[in-house]
């Protein structure tokens, strides 16, 4: 198994613990770091619909909580017609560890697509604070 199947996996696991009651469209994440650590997460919305935390924010947070912060490589997973591409926050949560990240997002029946997060999110650092 290759290293993109292996995280695809591991975000499929992340599905399973998606709390998704209102929109019932659960989306798993995997984050990969460059020691080969895996971080996974599943969407964890809330009754107060703007709470909700995406998938790849709550892969985020679990990598964050134990300090692993050099992400090469992040998969979704969600039973979509086509792949998902993450939101306008996720994109600019993940650029804050790695702006040039690879993704790959895949759906439950097979359909693939690869993006790079510097042509997602150009220009992440808004000239501020550095
Ligand atoms: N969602 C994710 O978790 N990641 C994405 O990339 C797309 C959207 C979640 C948010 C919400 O819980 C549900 O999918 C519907 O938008």
């Amino acid at each position: 198994m290759s290293e993109d199947e292996m995280l695809v996996e591991k975000a499929l696991a992340g599905r399973d613990h998606a709390y998704a009651p209102y929109s019932d469209f659960k989306v798993g994440a995997a984050l990969l770091t460059a020691a080969g650590q895996v971080y996974a997460g599943g969407n964890v919305e809330n009754i107060s619909f703007g709470l909700t935390m995406c998938a790849e924010r709550v892969a985020v947070g679990s990598a964050i909580a134990e300090s692993a912060r050099d992400w090469q490589l992040l998969a979704i997973v969600a039973d979509s017609k086509e792949p998902v591409v993450p939101c306008g926050a996720c994109r600019q949560v993940l650029a804050e560890f790695n702006p040039k990240l690879r993704i790959i997002s895949s759906t439950l029946n097979g359909q693939t697509a690869e993006f790079r997060l510097d042509d997602l999110l150009p220009y992440p650092r808004q000239g501020i604070l550095e």
